[in-house]
């Protein structure tokens, strides 16, 4: 008979669990020609587990049919360790859907990734489960937290790899900025976190799609020292690079800046609100019945602080935490400030336009000025003011 090849469905989506499971931890093994490690990391693993999560936990090596038989190593390991499972894949290649492989397959509340090579200390799954246990959504091994370093590295390979980093807080600010370690590939994540979601990522950085996609909310790091390799040698390619820059490239068109300009424009409706209130107040000669200007130019600054103070806490708040601090407030709220207040004139010119010239009632009138004047807003306060 015939078997039909097994069909590779991307995006991939880790299922909820169904029924409470007694695992609470699953951990994710991606290998790829590591034989010669592979047993003493998968025996430090368990000799720490067992201590703390005797029975809860599983490890699942993911191996993409290495020509040195690492998959084929792992199974000798399984007779004497029943929480070991070993996916040995035939059609699919690299590592970040290596991981959701095995996730797929998983009973875990909490799960989790540690190389196959031992540059990531297998003890580091102890310090990382401590937050988890704590409630945090995910927790990071991090070279550049507290504690954590890299050994050996040449300032070339720093620069690279800080480069690269840099690179993706430039193309996705509020993904990477998240996190010191964001190309980090040792972490844990709440099942919860990422279950149901369509996860489509390329090359190796599963975190920034974790991050980027995910409903992570508390983020906790833990520092560590990335080891040198013992065994073998790394995967990482010029591929791998291009991976990286088309997985950037693909987040940013997917997630866009659209989310943002839809929590802008209804912080805009809000200052609409208040704008079209005080100026009523004001200028209506049943209230105050100042004219038209000066209303105009006091509702409107009302109106400009309302918004600023949502857009930095709210709209924003992914770039706002990256920028701490009473001083950086004050720079955004003074660029904001500027960029509205032109705003505000070409907002009073259509008014003027649209009232005086037009004969349109003067509230329909600014009403249909600041729909104009938001997009102006937008965009240069995403470009300045917000700017990462
Ligand atoms: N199944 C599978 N398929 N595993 C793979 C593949 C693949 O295509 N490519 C790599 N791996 C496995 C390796 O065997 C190893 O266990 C692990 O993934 C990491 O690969 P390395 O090639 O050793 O990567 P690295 O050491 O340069 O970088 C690692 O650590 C960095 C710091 O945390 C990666 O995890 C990086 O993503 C990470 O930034
Ligand atoms: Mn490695």
């Amino acid at each position: 008979s015939l078997t039909a090849p097994t069909a590779l469905v991307t995006p991939i989506q880790i299922p909820p669990l169904s029924h409470p499971s007694p695992i609470q931890l699953s951990l994710v093994i991606p290998t790829y020609n590591e034989a010669s490690s592979i047993q003493s990391l998968i025996s430090q693993l368990c000799g720490s587990l067992d201590t703390v999560l005797p029975g809860a936990y599983e490890l699942i090596v993911v191996d993409d049919n290495s020509p040195d038989h690492t998959a084929k190593v792992a199974q000798e390991l399984q007779g004497q360790l029943p929480q070991l499972k070993v996916i040995c894949r035939q059609q699919e290649r690299g590592l970040a859907t290596a991981v959701l492989r095995g996730w797929q397959v998983s009973q875990g509340e909490v799960l989790g990734v540690i190389d196959g090579d031992l540059q990531h200390p297998p003890e580091m799954i102890l310090k990382l489960w401590q937050p988890m246990q704590r409630g945090a959504d995910l927790a990071v091994g991090s070279r550049y937290a507290e504690s954590g370093g890299v050994s050996y590295w040449s300032l070339g390979r720093r620069i690279i790899s800080r480069g690269a980093q840099l690179i993706g807080l430039a193309i996705l600010p509020g993904v990477l900025g998240r996190v010191s370690d964001p190309l980090s590939g040792l972490f844990l994540v709440r099942r919860k976190s990422i279950a149901g979601i369509p996860l489509n990522p390329k090359g190796y950085k599963l975190l920034i799609e974790v991050l980027a996609r995910g409903r992570v909310g508390t983020i906790e790091e833990v520092g560590y020292v990335f080891q040198e390799r013992q065994n073998g040698e790394s995967k990482i390619q010029l591929r791998t690079c291009i991976q990286y820059l088309q997985h950037l490239i693909h987040l940013r068109l997917s997630l866009g800046p659209l989310g943002s300009f839809l929590r802008f424009s209804t912080v805009g409706l809000s200052g609409t609100f208040v704008d079209m209130i005080l100026l009523y107040f004001l200028h209506d000669p049943s209230n105050l019945g100042w004219g038209l200007m000066a209303s105009k130019l006091i509702s409107s600054e009302v109106a400009i602080l309302n918004n600023f103070l949502w857009n930095d806490l709210w709209t924003f708040r992914s770039v706002t935490k990256l920028q701490p601090g009473a001083l950086n407030r004050l720079k955004r709220l003074v660029k904001f400030n500027v960029i509205c207040l032109i705003g505000l004139l070409l907002n009073s010119f259509l008014l003027i336009l649209l009232s005086e010239y037009l004969g349109i009632h003067y509230l329909l009138a600014n009403l249909i000025a600041i729909g104009i004047v938001v997009f102006w807003n937008f965009y240069l306060n995403f470009k300045l003011s917000w700017r990462v």
